[in-house]
């Protein structure tokens, strides 16, 4: 197909980027770029060096001195997030980690940094990237933009079925806090706040299987 580098996708927490991006990125064969995981990363380590979450100069200083590496295997369709050279891809999920990356990704610098990665990791390819200012700031001209939406009951209704499947010990009122904070910080932040554009094509997923949507990302892209 003649089909063109850049997909974005973006939208709030639970509304389904992560797996939807992941199963079109398998089937039509993309580069699968998560830049929450970066985000994640730096907010482990600045837990790991007692850094404040809020004093936005340290975590400044932190991200100049840390190494962040996407690894995406296309056959197997996994993501390795290394941190400073060591695997992390599962300790960036903890709920601890989610509570403070929305104060991090606040910071403009971070901010700028993060871009420079994912714009570097995608280059030269086809790719598929999820986040929350993708088709925004990342690849304001991306081929595609998406966003994905569901109502926030059902966001939290998957993100608390996720953990517990994980065997990640949450409740559903912190799950339904936490998704209603970074919601708040991630959509009113000044710099690069999530939005839903009129250039994205827009999908309520409250109601769809993770295969209807997928269905209809595909069949938009190809259209
Ligand atoms: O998977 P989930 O929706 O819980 O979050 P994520 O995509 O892993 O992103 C974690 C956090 O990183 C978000 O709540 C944002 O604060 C931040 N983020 C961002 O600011 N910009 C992005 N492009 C991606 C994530
Ligand atoms: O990346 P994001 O935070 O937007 O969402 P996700 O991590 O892809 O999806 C969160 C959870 O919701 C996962 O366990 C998905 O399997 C599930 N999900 C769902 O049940 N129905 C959908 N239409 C989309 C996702």
């Amino acid at each position: 197909t003649d089909l063109k580098p850049i997909v974005a996708i973006d939208g709030p927490a639970g509304s389904g980027k992560s797996t939807v991006a992941r199963a079109v990125a398998r089937k039509l064969g993309l580069f699968y770029i998560d830049t929450g995981a970066m985000y994640r990363a730096l907010a482990l380590k600045a837990r790991q060096e007692a850094v404040d979450p809020n004093d936005a100069p340290a975590v400044i200083a932190l991200a100049r001195h840390t190494r962040i590496d996407l690894s995406y295997d296309p056959r197997e369709g996994t993501l390795r997030v290394d941190l400073d050279g060591r695997d992390v891809s599962q300790d960036i999920r903890r709920p601890e980690i989610t509570e403070h990356v929305s104060v991090i990704a606040k910071i403009k610098e971070v901010r700028e940094i993060m871009v420079g990665l994912q714009r570097s990791l995608a280059e030269g390819r086809r790719a598929i990237l999820e986040g929350r200012d993708i088709g925004t700031v990342v690849f304001p001209d991306a081929y595609k933009k998406f966003f994905l939406d569901a109502a926030c009951e059902e966001r939290v209704r998957r993100r608390y079925l996720e953990m517990k499947e994980k065997n990640i010990p949450v409740e559903q009122q912190g799950v339904q806090n936490d998704i209603e904070t970074r919601d708040r910080i991630d959509s009113t932040r000044a710099c690069a706040p999530l939005r839903r554009t009129p250039d994205a094509v827009y999908i309520d997923t409250t109601r769809m299987t993770i295969d209807e949507v997928v269905a209809a990302v595909i069949a938009e892209i190809n259209r």
